[in-house]
């Protein structure tokens, strides 16, 4: 039952991309499934190069993993062509034959809702509009676009005959569990539910395919759109803290405020996670920059992640050190994961 998804734990923006690209490249999975819509961003550094990636899996950095759009998901057709071109992933990425598909009128016609950009702060990228004629059953799926022939397969019934071979699965969920239509800072959330849970439904697999689920949380939380946040702070504070952070599609400033063990503990028993992994420590211990292994990390910051991790009674089994996604601890063997 080999599935390992990568959930958010907070609103998104945990470092969801480059944790799932670490993975790629040590799990060394047979196949990777993105979840969620281009309203999404994930950006992937590697030896210096930088990726920002809103339809493909991160996973793509492993040159041998398969890459999947989950049938659930919704891609927009021009940002989805022109990163499988950017990429060269043609021959190793498929859309579902059932994936819904965004085009420029959604993104046009939510630009144009007022209550979505200027009240809850939308990405604008045409989801929440592409979903609302989904429901109504007049969205186009990618079947119906001829070119994307090549690029459509049945792919949950791909994952299902390699999950009967024993193959592993890597999932990327996309946003994080308090931007959740259902169970997120309702009406300040996405359009979809973003749960491994949810996840799960969108690739059409079942619960029991399931063994590990770790969930992202980073160093201090970040928003951006309208919505509650707790503990907020002034972008002047964030800026001196060094965690001023700009969004990933919209180019928008992020909100910011201290780690949340309260939101966190929430998302962690939704998920029903079975470890996390923390971004970012080097932006709270500068000391921890680019640290590979936990011995080499400064005495505060281990003192930090083991008060999180009795706080919040799941094992810590990869920390991020810096943007670069070598810049990883991974401490899953030890915490009998893998
Ligand atoms: P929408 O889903 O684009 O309509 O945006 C609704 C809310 O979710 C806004 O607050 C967005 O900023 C937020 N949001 C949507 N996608 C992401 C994401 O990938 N990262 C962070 N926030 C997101
Ligand atoms: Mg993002």
């Amino acid at each position: 039952m080999p599935v390992h998804i990568v959930v958010g734990g907070f609103f998104g923006d945990e470092g969801k991309g480059r944790i799932a690209a670490y993975l790629a490249l040590s799990r060394r999975p047979w196949g990777s499934a993105r979840t969620g819509a281009t309203n999404a961003g994930h950006t992937v550094v590697h030896r210096g190069r930088v990726w920002k990636l809103r339809a493909s899996p991160s996973s793509f950095l492993n040159p041998e993993t398969r890459l999947y759009i989950a049938r659930g998901a919704l891609v927009d057709l021009e940002v989805f062509l022109s990163e499988v071109e950017a990429l060269g992933l043609r021959g190793r990425i498929w859309l579902d034959y059932k994936t819904g598909i965004i085009t420029s009128e959604h993104v046009t016609r939510e630009r144009s809702d007022q209550h979505l950009m200027k009240r809850i702060g939308s990405t604008g990228t045409g989801v929440g509009t592409a979903m609302v004629d989904r429901v109504l059953r007049r969205l186009r799926l990618a079947r119906d676009y001829p070119e994307l022939e090549d690029l459509v397969t049945d792919t949950q019934l791909e994952m299902l005959e390699a999950l009967d071979q024993g193959e592993l699965l890597l999932v990327e969920a996309s946003q994080g569990y308090w931007l959740s239509l259902y169970h997120g800072t309702y009406p300040y959330v996405t359009s979809r539910d973003t749960t491994a849970a949810a996840a799960l439904s969108e690739l059409g697999l079942g619960p029991r395919s399931v063994e590990r689920i770790t969930v992202v949380f980073k160093a201090y939380v970040t928003r951006v759109g309208a919505g509650p946040l707790p503990g907020e702070l002034p972008h002047e504070k964030a800026v001196e803290l060094g965690w001023a952070e700009y969004g990933t599609v919209t180019g928008r400033p992020r909100r910011v405020a201290p780690f949340n063990l309260e939101l966190a503990e929430r998302a962690i028993r939704a998920n029903t996670a079975t470890d996390m992994a923390l971004t970012k420590i080097d932006r709270v211990f500068p000391e921890a920059r680019c640290r590979r292994s936990w011995e080499e990390l400064p005495r505060e910051a281990r003192v930090w992640i083991e008060e999180v991790e009795d706080k919040l009674g799941i094992p810590v089994t990869l920390i991020g050190t810096g943007e670069d996604v070598e810049c990883t601890i991974d401490l899953s063997r030890e915490k009998g994961m893998e």
